[in-house]
């Protein structure tokens, strides 16, 4: 018998999850099975149980159901404490859930291991102060930048998580309009702007030529944020396609204890976009 895994969220039909980890499991020759499963927008934690039931041993979640994977878990990784929120779950018996979130390392793993940019020593400005955001600042932290600016449209948001944070490293926070003329090494976009198309008011000048602009989204076409990047000179334009594959292969490395490669993986979907 293989052992089961799903991607759980609400909408589902889009995730690309199960390509992924079905690439994955072949390459390292795992005997698993990975679906999608939609849950009903007030039965998350219902459908996670019965899947449990069924001999489940992990599944990804995806929105809208971060936080409420989080309040599940009855033990959390540091990373998913600080994130207050949960992209991986992984069951031990029919009761033990331990919820991870490997986004913010998915994050800094691709910025490094595929952009190979470093990010020690490095000024980063974080767009955005909400569950992405969040997840992305320990993980950033950890590989000690010299500044990580948080700017936010509610200011108040992004004030509340450089409090948070401010033990682990040098944390600012202010609005968009607060950084102009300041320029960065690192700008990541973490806001949800793009999902309707829009774009959070940037100041000019936060960019230089030799900026990595790292928008966490992704689509068919350049994002409004990375269009924007693109007309300001950053020469670095990233998008989220490797963040997700790379979050993937955190969660299957807590899974299966092994790493897979992300190369050709990240290639594929490149090639798929839609
Ligand atoms: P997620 O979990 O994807 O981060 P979220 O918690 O709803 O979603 O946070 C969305 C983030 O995108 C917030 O930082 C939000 O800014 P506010 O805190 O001011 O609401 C930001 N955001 C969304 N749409 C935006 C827009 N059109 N312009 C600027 N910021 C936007």
């Amino acid at each position: 018998m293989p052992d089961f895994y799903a991607v759980i969220g609400n909408p589902i039909h889009h995730s690309k999850s199960p390509v992924i980890h079905k690439q994955f499991a072949q390459e390292t020759q795992q005997d698993m099975q990975y679906e999608a499963i939609l849950a009903p927008l007030d039965g998350f934690e219902v459908a996670v149980r019965a899947f449990q039931q069924r001999g489940g041993k992990g599944m990804n979640v995806t929105l809208p159901f971060k936080l409420e994977a989080y309040a599940i878990s009855t033990c959390l990784t540091e990373r998913a404490n600080a994130a207050q929120a949960v992209n991986t779950l992984k069951f031990n018996g029919s009761h033990d859930i331990l919820g991870d979130n490997t986004d913010g390392a998915g994050l800094v793993r691709d910025i490094e291991m595929n952009q190979q940019v470093v990010i020690v020593g490095k000024s980063i400005l974080l767009m955005g102060a909400g569950g992405a955001a969040r997840g992305a600042i320990l993980p950033l932290l950890e590989l000690k930048p010299r500044i990580l600016a948080i700017a936010n449209r509610t200011k108040e948001k992004a004030q509340v998580l450089q409090r948070q944070f401010s033990s682990h490293g040098n944390i600012l926070s202010g609005h968009y309009q607060d950084f102009s003329g300041e320029s960065f090494d690192i700008v990541i976009n973490a806001t949800s702007a793009s999902l309707h198309d829009e774009l959070p008011s940037l100041p000019e000048g936060i960019f230089s030529k030799e900026s990595l602009a790292y928008d966490m989204m992704y689509g068919k076409e350049l994002t409004p944020f990375l269009r924007f990047a693109q007309r300001q000179g950053a020469s670095q334009l990233v998008d989220g396609i490797g963040m997700l594959v790379e979050q993937a292969a955190e969660s299957f490395f807590l899974w299966r204890g092994i790493r897979p490669e992300t190369k050709k993986v990240i290639e594929i979907l490149k090639n798929n976009r839609h």
